[in-house]
């Protein structure tokens, strides 16, 4: 592999949901590659199989046809336990609704992924702290994610998705549920956490103003990759 090389390779992806009897085809063939160490975005309109695009590279949902290599792996030839550790070792992931631990502090929501992997108590303590002043909020992490605001909940999930150094984050329409001012210092937070930590961003928006810090753009419509990401941009 190059210096950068390639985070996800999908060839002829395609996932189709039932709903009763008729089958919704969410993803048609899609075929691309999504360079490591990059910020990437992925733009589309609502419903245009974003969310499914990024569960299938996080290993949330499987293709109904087509092949996935993540980070090299071919994901379709892990057991479930394999994909259960590949997810936890190299996947963070930053979602719309927040999705924190509501009965956890922001440090405890931040260590918690580290629960899941062989860390050792100080290392913990280290790695929480150091990501917690990264993403501003030291004074606020006894605080549970209702005692926090929007923009406050979705540093706690940024802190979490990199506190064990993924290779990967996936960030769903993150900015979605927060005020265009709010959004706006979430993205910049996201990009410099992702240039600090040299980590691969994907990022699905269907919003067109936030693309400012994207290194590669890939736009998806009904299901259908329709720009690579090649051109446009510079
Ligand atoms: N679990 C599901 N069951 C049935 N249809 C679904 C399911 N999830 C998504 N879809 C359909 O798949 C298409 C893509 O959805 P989604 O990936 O959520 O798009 P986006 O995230 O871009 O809004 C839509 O037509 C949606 O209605
Ligand atoms: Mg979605």
């Amino acid at each position: 592999m190059n210096e950068k090389g390639t985070a996800v390779r999908m060839t002829n992806v395609s996932k189709n949901y039932l709903m009763g009897k008729v089958a919704v085809e969410a993803l048609k063939a899609i075929t691309l590659e999504i360079p490591r160490k990059r910020f990437n975005v992925i733009i589309g309109p609502s419903g245009s199989g974003k969310t499914t695009l990024l569960n299938l590279i996080g290993c949330i949902d499987f293709p109904s046809s087509g092949r996935i290599e993540i980070c090299g792996q071919d994901v379709a030839g892990l057991s479930d336990n394999e994909t259960s550790d590949f997810r936890a070792r190299n996947i963070g992931f930053i979602f719309q609704n927040f999705n924190l631990i509501p009965v956890l502090s922001a440090y405890e929501n931040v260590e918690y992924p580290l629960l899941l992997t062989q860390t050792s108590a100080r290392e913990r303590r280290e790695k929480v702290q150091q990501m917690i002043d990264a993403v501003g909020l030291f004074d606020h992490r006894h605080h549970r994610p209702n005692e926090l605001s929007g923009g406050q909940r979705q540093r706690v999930a940024i802190a979490r998705a990199l506190v064990k150094g993924p290779e990967l984050v996936l960030a769903d329409e993150p900015t979605a549920n927060l005020d265009s001012k709010t959004g706006r210092s979430i993205i910049d937070l996201m990009h410099e956490m992702q240039s600090k930590n040299n980590t691969t961003f994907i990022f699905s928006s269907h919003d067109k103003q936030i693309m400012d810090h994207a290194e590669e753009v890939f736009v998806i419509q009904d299901g259908q990759l329709v720009d690579n990401g090649r051109e446009g941009r510079s």
